[in-house]
């Protein structure tokens, strides 16, 4: 989980730090009130360094990351998009907005995108494909690349859940060609609202940056009253309080996620043994952020049973069950252009994905863990589980 359980003074160090250099809240110009403090595009080099990314561009929110990723790509109208059917919501608004056409596949018992599925999906139509790095942990990234290397699809990965991590070395995010990233409050690393995207190509940022800030190409030539511009676009630009405390997150983000991946251990290896559970499956080789530990067990009734128990111990799940519909594509029927995309009818669009996350139980894994927290999920998993 979060950012969020160890703000503190560094971030209000850097917030101050910006007050104490003029106060200037824009990212761009008043070069002579600001004396050269310029947090947003330090974050961003910053950023790019810790993901070992070539190009980053810092926007307002996850959402408008995947959005201004895929103007970024003229990716729009009669241009298909896949991605998974267990994701928020966002993703699918992203391609949404875009005007292109949503495609969600299956996931595998990794709660992320299916290869095989991704595989069937592919139409001529299509351009890119979104895969999501679900509640930390990575999809099956080695075989997903190679199927968008061979289909000349761009791959993009929606990493609001992990950033931090990594699959055999390889941060999440920086396997595709552009990696977006979320820092709401309730992420791994937090600025509020915000997000960043990151880029391999140079030409693509460069579209980027001038589409998420209305077409601005930040002439050198020019003041930017007189700026040039070659597309229009919109305004998702971060400001500067946004990338003051995003330095500080950055900075903690590898003991968040340290601190995170302990805890669930600890609480692993306190249910491993109950009979009835198995644990997600994760990718060799794959560095989890850790913010939730999935379990699977028998079916749905038995997973709500597992909510019942935790609420009633003093503790909770996280997304599934109780979110269940916020995250899963095939009960979206408030999105007439997915519903569409899937014929008609999403109910029965997703098999597969509908088994595995209605036997699916999440539970919350913080920086901070009270010791009793392990054998109390424990005895709650333990009633819950009775035959
Ligand atoms: C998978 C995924 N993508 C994108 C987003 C959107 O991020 P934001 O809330 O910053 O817009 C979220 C937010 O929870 C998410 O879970």
């Amino acid at each position: 989980m979060p950012g969020y359980e160890v703000i503190g003074n560094e971030e209000l160090a850097e917030v101050q730090d910006v007050f104490a250099h003029g106060g200037v809240l824009f990212r761009h110009g008043f070069d002579g009130l600001r004396n050269n403090c310029f947090k947003v595009r330090q974050f961003e080099q910053e950023f790019a360094n810790q993901m070992g990314a070539k190009y980053a561009l810092a926007v307002t929110s996850g959402t408008a990351a995947l959005r201004v990723a895929l103007a970024a790509l003229d990716i729009g109208v009669g241009d298909e998009v896949i991605t998974q059917s267990f994701t928020f919501v966002a993703t699918v608004e992203g391609i949404i907005e875009s005007r292109a056409t949503p495609v969600c596949a299956e996931i595998d018992t990794t709660l992320n995108l299916d290869p095989d599925d991704l595989h069937r999906r592919i139409t001529s139509r299509t351009k890119a494909v979104i895969v999501v790095h679900m509640l930390g942990t990575p999809a099956r990234l080695p075989e997903i690349a190679e199927i968008c290397r061979q289909h000349k699809l761009v791959l993009i990965e929606d990493t609001a859940w992990g950033c931090g991590g990594n699959l055999q070395g390889t941060p999440l995010g920086t396997w595709g060609d552009i990696g977006t990233y979320s820092f709401d409050f309730a992420k791994t690393m937090t600025t509020g609202e915000g997000g960043m995207i990151v880029f391999r190509d140079e030409a693509i940022w460069k579209k980027a940056v001038a589409w998420h800030d209305h077409g601005h190409e930040n002439n050198p030539a020019v003041p930017r009253w007189e700026d040039t511009r070659a597309s229009s676009g919109f305004n998702y630009r971060m400001m500067e309080l946004q990338g003051a405390v995003g330095l500080a997150q950055l900075r903690k983000l590898p003991g968040i996620v340290t601190a995170q991946r302990n805890n669930h251990d600890r609480l692993w290896q306190t249910i491993a043994d109950l009979p009835g559970i198995e644990l997600r499956a994760a990718p060799e080789g794959s560095y989890e952020t850790a913010d939730a530990l999935v379990i699977l067990v028998a079916d749905n009734l038995v997973a709500l049973r597992c909510r019942q128990q935790l609420l009633e111990t003093g503790l909770a799940t996280k997304i599934l069950p109780e979110a269940y519909t916020w995250h899963f594509a095939g009960t979206w029927n408030h999105m007439p252009e997915l519903v569409a995309a899937h014929g008609g009818n999403l109910q029965t669009a997703f098999p597969q994905s509908q088994a595995i996350l209605s036997r699916a139980v999440s539970i919350p894994v913080g920086v901070t863990m009270a010791d009793d927290v392990p054998v109390r999920v424990r005895h709650a998993l333990e009633k819950a589980l009775q035959p």
